[in-house]
């Protein structure tokens, strides 16, 4: 008898681990109160959480999840770094796949999840609300946790960097919309929702990780805060990269992470330090020289649950904030591991793009009573990308409804100029000026598109975190100063890149991408600072239907959101 219960057991966990199964949850979208650095706030938050629920499912898995807005504001919900296989319509961000969900409304997000693992998360994707509706999506092998290509850790956690504001964060974003500037810069940075005991009237607000002497731990950790990158370190410890953006990395050994908004990284950490106390820091890494920011350090604490200790924890050495090297060591180090059956880097480039990314000036808008002269804005080979406010470019591009957008994004800057020369673009200021337009770029199914991504230095340079939606790119190069073809193509790694959703393209540099565009439908690309994103620097890949019913985009769902 025990032994056929065991028989049924194990075939219950075999068929567990490898049916797809359906993973469904109900985000309530309203309003919570929280205490935070002395003070009483309303967020807006997902099911009564701060951060919100976490998502887990195993690849192949079906994710239906029901977001009702019982929220003052428009809605969207984002599921950052999933494919979306003919889903684009579940995709989420605003305008571009959808119309947001009005207070009162709902919309159902159903999606497969197909040949990715490891660490994504969901945001919300209209205005500055990703602020506060966030959380994680880990995605384990079909196989469950013995499918990792690296032993099976003892624990699993999720740290999740953001970014919090004593103010409402709307009105800290119309206050800039309105003047045309920087919005104001954030009061803490958090682990899990807490900024930590470094923080005023934070000691109960301190993230905790308590670990077992000799156990590994799995670091799931995201960045999710809006307009800053980071430095991440555990004194007395050291890391084992094995995966970033949801793909797997050959083991990569440091003390110290550097993670941009919109990337993950896991990392192994074995509890083998002397039993004490340590803390977990984050810092932010400011690539932009001479600007005021948030330099507040957010921490947790790893206790030993051995160590009897109560002395204070030990805290680790952080980088400057403005370690550029040790950031650019970071990113530039990772390899990425092709397992059999994986996608390796197409070779015969179909599209060859050369953009430049940055900042620039624009005409003051309508919305934009206190804005003086020119307003801050950004582009992409100088469009500076401007919202539809009549239809998602979804919606048009699958009803065929003109007058939305053009598909006439330029695969070229309008200039050649000498990109990361300050003192060059300072003395030809017309450099700064830059154009609105609702341009995409279309591209045929199944198409390998390039893209060189150059920085600008005009009105100074910055680290921009470039994402893509709808696909994870191959990260074939990156470099500093301007991209030159006849010598850099010869460092391109054609056979184990890293695969990312989000590239961090260096400071005063450049970086390659390349991926196959076999999902159709509308993908945005954009920085992952909010703040750019909101100045426009933006694209969308329009990309075609294939020739048969499985590579065409089907219809939208019935509940599908329009303006
Ligand atoms: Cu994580 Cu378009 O976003």
């Amino acid at each position: 008898m025990a032994r056929l219960l065991l028989l049924v057991c194990v075939l219950f966990f075999v068929g567990y681990g490898v049916n797809a199964a359906v993973v469904e949850h109900t985000f309530n979208v309203g309003n919570l109160t929280v205490q935070r650095l002395c003070e009483s706030r309303i967020i807006t938050a997902v099911n009564g959480k701060f951060p919100g629920p976490t998502i887990h499912a195993h690849e192949g898995d079906t994710v239906i999840v029901h977001v009702i807005n019982n929220s003052p504001y428009n809605m969207t919900i984002h599921w950052h770094g999933i494919f979306q296989l003919l889903s684009g319509w579940a995709d989420g961000p605003d305008m571009i796949t959808q119309c947001p969900v009005v207070p009162g409304n709902r919309y159902t997000h159903k999606f497969n999840i197909t040949g990715q693992e490891g660490t994504l998360w969901w945001h919300s994707h209209i205005s500055i609300l990703r602020a506060t509706v966030y959380g994680a999506l880990i995605i384990r092998p079909r196989s469950g946790t013995h499918g990792y290509p690296f032993p099976k850790p003892y624990k699993e956690v999720p740290i999740m960097i953001g970014e919090w504001w004593n103010a409402n964060v709307v009105d800290v974003e119309n206050e800039a919309i309105q003047s045309g500037g920087a919005p104001n810069i954030s009061d803490a940075f958090t682990i899990n929702g807490q900024p930590g005991d470094l923080c005023r009237c934070s000691s109960k607000h301190t993230y905790k990780l308590e670990v077992v002497q000799g156990k590994t731990y799995m670091l799931r950790i995201i960045n999710a805060a809006l307009n800053n990158q980071h430095f991440y370190k555990v004194a007395g410890h050291t890391f084992t990269i094995v995966a970033v953006d949801a793909s797997y990395t050959m083991p990569y050994t440091t003390d110290v992470i550097a993670i941009a908004p919109g990337q993950t990284v896991d990392a192994l950490m074995v509890a083998n330090a002397p039993p004490a106390n340590y803390y977990m820091a984050a810092i932010p890494y400011i690539s932009a020289a001479n600007i005021i920011f948030d330099n507040t350090t957010t921490t947790g604490i790893v206790r030993y649950k051995s160590s009897p200790s109560k002395a204070p924890p030990i805290m680790p050495s952080m980088p400057a904030f403005n370690d550029t090297p040790t950031a650019n060591q970071f990113y530039s180090s990772l390899l990425g591991l092709i397992k059999p059956g994986m996608q390796t880097v197409p070779l015969d480039v179909d599209e060859h793009m050369f953009v430049t990314i940055g900042l620039g000036l624009a005409p003051c808008g309508p919305n934009q009573p206190k804005c003086q002269g020119q307003a801050l804005a950004a582009s992409m080979n100088n469009v500076s990308f401007q919202f539809p406010t009549k239809m998602s470019l979804l919606e048009a591009h699958y009803k065929n409804i003109p007058g939305i957008y053009t598909s006439d994004f330029p695969n070229n800057p309008p200039i050649t100029f000498d990109y990361t020369n300050a003192s060059a673009i300072a003395a030809n200021p017309a450099l700064q000026s830059t154009a609105k337009g609702t341009r995409l770029k279309r591209v045929k199914y199944n198409a390998t598109v390039e893209m060189v991504l150059q920085n600008t230095a005009i009105l100074g340079i910055e680290n921009h975190p470039m994402h893509l939606h709808g696909y994870n790119f191959f990260v074939l190069a990156q470099g500093l100063g301007n991209y030159n073809a006849s010598s850099d193509v010869k460092k391109y790694n054609l056979v184990h890149p890293q695969l990312r959703n989000t590239v961090a393209v260096p400071a005063g540099g450049w970086a390659v991408i390349r991926f196959r565009a076999d999902n159709p439908g509308v993908w945005i690309m954009h920085c992952h600072l909010d703040v750019h994103l909101t100045w426009g620097l933006v694209t969308v890949f329009e990309v075609e239907n294939g020739p048969t019913p499985s590579t065409t985009l089907p219809p939208p769902p019935p509940d599908y959101p329009t303006c």
